[in-house]
Order: C-alpha cells, then structure tokens, then sequence
C-alpha cells in the first residue's frame, strides 16, 4: 500500500492551532510539534468505527493499550516489558510537575539539559520545586555524550531526559545512555524519560534505545513516557503511556495521576491502538519522506552559512542557529519574511529557532524560497 504525504491538505478546517495562529496573514506555519499529514489509514477506520456507536462515556479499555504499548515497545525497540507496568495518562505534558510534587519534599529538585522542550523548565515553577539546568551545546557539540554533567549535592533527586531530544532532535547513543545510567546510579536519581519521539529515528539502521531497557538498575529508577502522539499525529487525541517497572514507584505515581489527571480520552486509546497494532508501514513510509525533507532542508541550508542547523537524528524539527543574521529577534524577522517558526527564548536560547518540516515537499520548498531570498537581502 502506498501512502501521499505530497497531499497538501487544508488544515483551517480542522480546529488546526497551528494554522489558525497565521490565519489570513501570508505566513506559512512551521512551528507547533504536530504534522500536516492525515492520520493511518487504519486508525481513521477505527475512529469512524468507534465514533459510529454514538457512546462516548468513561472508558475502561480492559488493558488494550497496555497490551499494544508492551507489543509495541518490544517490536520496535527489543525491550520487554509487563503491561502491568504501563498506566495509561491522557497526555505526557502534566507529568512533568506531577512527578516533582509526588517524587520530590519541598527542599529537593530535578535537573535537565537546556536548551529544552519548555514545559520541563515550567514544571518546576509549577511544581514549585527548584531545579538546575545542565547546558547542552547542541550547536557546537550535538553528541549527548559529551554534554557534561555536574556533580550533584544529596537534594538533587530527579533527572528529565527527552531522548530523541527535543528541539536538537538528536538520539542518544548507548554509550551516551550508558554514562547517564552510571550517573544516575552514582547520585541515587529517579530519571524521568520522556521518549515521545522515539518512533521517528530517520535512519532505518538506527533503533531507538529506552533509557530503562539498559539494565535492572536503570529500570527500577526509571519513569519512561511514550506516546503515539508525534509518530502518529494523533496530538489531539489525549493519549500517552508511562512504563514504571519499579512496583512501588508506579504505585505513588498511578494514585498521584488519578488524582489530578483526566482519564485518556476514549478515542484516543483506539487511536493510539490502532497506531501501534496496524499502522507500522505507514510509519516506515512517513519516516522515509521525513528524511527527504530533512536532507533537502540540511542540503538547502548549507547554502546560507548565517543559519547553523543541527540535523536531526529523529523526529520533524529542525533547531537552528540563527544569531549569524544578526537580528535582536530572529523569530520576529522570520515571520517578517513569511515563515511561522517557534522561537527559541522558552527553550532557551533566543537567537535559535526551530523549524517544523512535518509538511509536503512543495511546502517546505516554498519556505525554503522565502527564506532564501530572505537571508540573501539581509
Ligand atoms: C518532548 C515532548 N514531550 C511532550 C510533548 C507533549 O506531549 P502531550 O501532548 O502528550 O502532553 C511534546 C510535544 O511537542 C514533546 O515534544
């Protein structure tokens, strides 16, 4: 079966917070993490199937995402799982500061790299907890392994990694993995792992490596968050995975979710099933056109040297070095020339943006054009 992602598909139609943002301005979006593909095929009939019955009240799937995340989880990735350890969330976001109020006393915090996706640095206002950012100088030195990590004081109890990174887009080797595991051990951390990009690894060698299927140690101190969310595009459907092998562990986070968490939104546990149990030839057919469009956007900018893209090993977005323009804001002076990115301020580096080329080619060659032109009359 073949799939078009060429299909330029309207989006204004389909309550699209990332087209709506740039409705009637002549700005072509690049910026919220969703793509602009159609859903599988298999998961649109499963919708209309479910949809069909009219009947839309708590759900009780009767372990069925379990099961597919545990099916899925050894497929993709080789690593054995008991479904008993997986509780099904509503979404990955929230579990950021629910994780620090449960795991964490008031004087004890967590850590991360930066640049980062911003709601881990907003949690921990949130979760009122402090928290110590690690620099990742993803421009100058991409490889994980050589981010280098502090040493730590006996407060400092919860590590966030988001592997495949998000925005530098970058996998974690085993070796990279492995330090932090030896670290994480050393210093006594729970390690929350947010892997929601794990099923987009671009090069169809590389297999993605769960932080927790290391060994027994990383395992039991491990938290791992899973979605088909961006794999999919099923970012609407309120629907993700935490696998918590350690008993007690996920027994304080399961009573902390049921208290402050909505229950997953009944069609986005059949979409998410239907995404892992029937959709993989889709997923293998988008990854291929998702590296076209990151070696053509990698080719393309090269040709402009005042912009420094980090390629990405996995994922739909492009983080981007651009302080060589010299512009107080490059998200403003992007949008000035017709093109919608996410700025870099919240993540933690104003002079960088990242570029969303989840699109069809023709889209991405009309940006690539605009910015082009762009950057030659700065
Ligand atoms: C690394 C990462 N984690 C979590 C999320 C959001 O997940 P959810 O929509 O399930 O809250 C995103 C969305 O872009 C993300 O990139």
């Amino acid at each position: 079966m073949s799939f078009n992602f060429d299909e330029r598909v309207e989006r204004y139609h389909t309550d699209s917070e990332k087209w709506l943002k740039y409705r009637d301005q002549d700005i072509i979006p690049m910026w919220i993490a969703d793509t602009d593909f159609r859903a599988a095929p298999a998961i649109q009939q499963a919708l209309s199937e479910r949809v069909e019955q009219g009947v839309f009240g708590y759900a009780d799937d009767q372990g069925a995402l379990a099961k597919a995340a545990a099916q899925w989880v050894e497929k993709q990735y080789h690593w054995t799982i008991d479904p008993d350890w997986v509780l099904p969330l509503s979404g990955i976001k929230p579990v950021f500061s629910l994780l620090q109020e449960c795991l964490l006393s008031a004087d004890q915090s967590s850590l991360c790299h930066t640049p980062i996706y911003p709601p881990f640095t907003q949690s921990a206002h949130n979760a009122q907890r402090a928290q110590r950012l690690i620099p990742y100088p993803l421009f100058d030195q991409p490889d994980f392994l050589y981010a280098p990590l502090p040493a730590l004081t006996p407060q400092e109890r919860l590590l966030f990694i988001c592997n495949p990174h998000n925005p530098g887009g970058k996998s974690y080797s085993r070796e990279a993995l492995h330090h932090l595991a030896e670290y994480a051990e050393h210093y006594d951390l729970w390690v929350c792992s947010d892997e929601i990009h794990a099923d987009l690894l671009l090069d169809p060698e590389r297999r993605h490596i769960p932080f927790a299927s290391l060994s027994a140690d990383s395992a039991q101190r491990s938290i791992t968050l899973l979605s088909a969310a961006k794999a999919f595009n099923l970012a609407g459907l309120g629907c993700a995975v935490a696998i918590i092998p350690n008993n007690p562990l996920r027994e304080r986070v399961r009573r902390a979710v049921a208290q402050r968490m909505a229950v997953p939104n009944s069609l986005g546990l059949v979409a998410t099933c239907a995404a892992w149990q029937q959709s993989e030839a889709w997923l293998v057919a988008q990854r291929h056109y998702l590296r076209g469009n990151r070696d053509h956007l990698a080719e393309s900018l090269l040709q402009l040297p005042a912009l420094r893209m980090v390629v990405p090993d996995a994922g739909f977005l492009a983080w981007i070095d651009a302080s060589g323009l010299q512009q107080a804001d490059p998200h403003h002076w992007m949008e000035q020339h017709g093109l919608g990115l996410t700025a870099g301020a919240a993540y933690g580096d104003p002079q960088a943006v990242r570029l969303n080329f989840g699109c069809c080619r023709s889209r991405l060659d009309e940006a690539l054009t605009r910015l082009c032109n762009a950057v030659e009359q700065a």
